[in-house]
């Protein structure tokens, strides 16, 4: 991995931010092409914006990989299920959904955060993308820490939340979960990943911003709390987590690479086209435990 330690010292990119909360676009890098400083400046700008957008990238599953590997490991996805030749790179295949009920509406949530280490990030690149539709929306943890009052900060300080991937789908408006099969699906996911627990407040390891570090899909509880005081926080939580002001939104066409940081976002794919699409899909490792 590597860090811009002097962001001063960094090259110059053409950084267009998206909105006042995060996100932006960098213009005029070649991702399968780019020197160690401009990765550097690259990679500053992932730490400043959380999510960052490139357009018009010529890229094939290798070097979509080898872009990958700069930040780090490439994580194996036990749920992804088609694999590509590369290693550490899936097809990421979105079906649409009907005019009037989605079968892949994930909700919000972050990636693997039932897992001790979360992913660090992911990057999806479009090969084929529906003209419109399928936005991926953004919410920010910083903000979302911000935001709250000096009372409130005190008393989640020392609190814990629980992620649970049984929930999935239940909490984040997953449809499919309706389904037997997905339920036996979803019991069998979580004989792998057991509940885990993860601070409510937890600090980014790399920018030490404070974070308030929930997801509506898979934050189920707070420890120690009876469940009707539990459920109750948790709700105004994620409510105000996922306040419009805290958000960015991006679009998709084909040949952009979206990358975002898991650690200090939610993320929900919006299921508003019909017909199908299909990126490249890389996870990010990280041994980082939320604290
Ligand atoms: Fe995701």
């Amino acid at each position: 991995m590597s860090t811009a330690a002097i962001s001063s010292d960094l090259p110059k990119l053409d950084i267009r931010p998206m909105t006042g909360a995060l996100g932006c676009e960098i213009f005029g890098v070649d991702l399968a092409n780019m020197d160690q400083p401009t990765f550097d400046a690259v990679y500053q700008a992932f730490l400043d914006y959380s999510v960052v957008v490139f357009r018009d990238q010529e890229l094939e599953a290798e070097s979509f990989a080898e872009f990958g590997k700069r930040f780090g490991k490439l994580e194996e996805e036990p749920f992804v299920p088609n694999k590509t030749d590369t290693p550490g790179v899936y097809y990421f295949k979105g079906a649409g959904g009907t005019k009037k009920l989605s079968s892949q509406n994930l909700g919000w949530h972050m990636d693997h955060s039932y897992q001790k280490n979360p992913s660090l990030g992911a990057m999806l690149y479009a090969l084929d993308v529906p003209e419109t539709g399928g936005d991926t929306l953004f919410a920010s943890h910083y903000l979302s820490y911000e935001y709250l009052s000096e009372p409130m900060k005190e008393f989640l300080a020392d609190k814990i939340g629980i992620h649970d991937v049984l929930h999935y789908g239940i909490e984040s408006g997953h449809f499919a979960i309706s389904s037997a099969e997905a339920l036996e699906r979803l019991t069998a996911m979580r004989k792998s990943f057991p509940q885990v627990e993860h601070p409510l407040i937890c600090t980014h390891p790399e920018t030490g911003r404070k974070m308030l570090y929930i997801n509506k899909g898979w934050t189920t509880a707070i420890k120690d709390l009876h469940p009707r005081e539990s459920k109750a926080i948790l709700d105004m939580l994620k409510e105000h987590s996922l306040q419009d002001r805290f958000q960015c939104r991006v679009r998709w066409y084909n040949k952009s690479v979206l990358l975002w940081d898991n650690r200090c976002v939610q993320h929900s794919p919006n299921v508003d086209y019909e017909d199908p699409r299909i990126m490249l899909r890389i996870a990010l490792h990280s041994d980082w435990i939320p604290a």
